[in-house]
């Protein structure tokens, strides 16, 4: 097959981890006998500096022209201090925007040989394996209006969370067509007990529920969604919420798997292309220092053959690779644990993808 991917370093440690995915996507291609071109296009505060936009119209075109984009990591204390008009943020959200990428899927799963590294207890987090399904186009991220002004002689700011009926069964579909080809189990996550956009979002559920009648169906408050995260992780299939919510149980979720370094994602919209980037930022404190953990973006690779190009087998042979690698006792810094073997950004790209080449 041939196939174009759009690559998107972006910031801090970004273009280092970028590099390695592409390096295993490569090995892939060697392997399975594929063809795939790479292009790289800034986008973030890389952005910024060269055109004054965290997300230039060629980026833009060059992503609307491939089969799939793999980007990095956006933002960095050099641009931390743009409160307004342009933030490297800003490249992220457009293009999820302007590609209608509604749908944010964010696995984790806990290897066994990483157990040591999540802060929770053992018997807690064992097992775990789960996925959160977060909307990522509507909700409090977009909604009008939003803004500033001065209300009575008071300095004010406001935001705006708002579904539509048809947004949400979008999402929620995306949820109940996953968990069939998992365990059969969503939790629909909402604060219907206060909020009118949640309200609707539980009606919604609640009725496509009965559309899905094979897939076991249950709904949490935000609040104790984030208890039972910790509690008990493993109760937990597929996890649907809106833009806002998955942003912060996603980041909660990911201590399960013992590092944010170990979580890839996956965009999608209506079609096959998609956006494909680590669930984490761009770490600028260990940038450049080729110490990152450049596993959550190989994965992201694996979840880019598999969404966008439809080539399971090679998707798994990423993940096997990766699993042999740990098996090895080959550690980055994030998950080192006594016993094992240190290595940084490069040799672990290395080493994974020379155990897909052999593999
Ligand atoms: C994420 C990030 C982004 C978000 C930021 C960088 C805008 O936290 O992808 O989870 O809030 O969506
Ligand atoms: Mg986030």
């Amino acid at each position: 097959m041939k196939a174009k991917i759009a690559v998107l370093p972006g910031d801090g440690i970004g273009p280092e981890i970028i590099v390695e995915a592409v390096r295993v996507l490569e090995a892939v291609a060697q392997r399975f006998s594929h063809e795939f071109s790479f292009q790289e296009a800034l986008v973030g505060g890389a952005a910024i500096d060269a055109t004054r936009s965290a997300l230039p119209q060629e980026t833009l075109d060059l992503c609307k022209r491939s089969d799939a984009v793999l980007l990095g990591a956006v933002g960095g204390p050099k641009w931390d201090d743009l409160t307004g008009a342009v933030r490297p943020e800003q490249g992220l959200l457009g293009l999820r925007k302007e590609l209608g990428l509604f749908a944010n899927l964010r696995p984790v799963k806990l290897y066994d040989t990483l157990l040591h590294s999540s802060p929770l207890r053992e018997e807690v987090v064992r097992g775990t394996d789960l996925v959160v399904v977060r909307e990522l186009t509507g909700g409090i991220y977009f909604g009008q209006p939003r803004g500033r002004e001065v209300r009575d002689g008071v300095e004010t700011a406001f935001d705006t969370d708002i579904y539509t009926v048809p947004e949400v069964e979008r999402i929620l579909q995306v949820a109940f067509d996953l968990a069939r080809k998992r365990r059969n189990k969503v939790t629909s996550v909402d604060k219907s007990n206060v909020m009118a956009s949640s309200q609707l979002w539980r009606e919604v559920a609640i009725r496509m529920g009965e559309r899905n009648p094979d897939v076991e169906l249950d709904h949490l408050f935000v609040d104790a969604a984030a208890m039972y995260l910790i509690k008990s992780p493993t109760w937990f299939d597929v996890m649907v919420t809106n833009n806002m919510f998955g942003d912060i149980l996603s980041d909660e979720a990911s201590m399960l798997a013992g590092s944010l370094g170990m979580l890839p994602s996956a965009s999608l919209g209506a079609g096959k292309l998609g956006v494909y980037e680590p669930s984490h930022g761009s770490a600028p404190r260990h940038a450049g220092k080729d110490e990152a953990n450049p596993i959550a973006t190989i994965l992201s690779g694996a979840f880019l053959l598999r969404y966008s190009l439809d080539l399971d087998t090679e998707a798994r042979a990423i993940e096997d690779a990766l699993s042999r690698v740990l098996d090895k006792g080959f550690r980055t810094y994030d998950i080192m644990s006594p016993g094992n073997q240190k290595v940084g950004t490069r040799k672990m790209g290395e080493f994974i993808a020379r155990e897909i080449l052999e593999g």
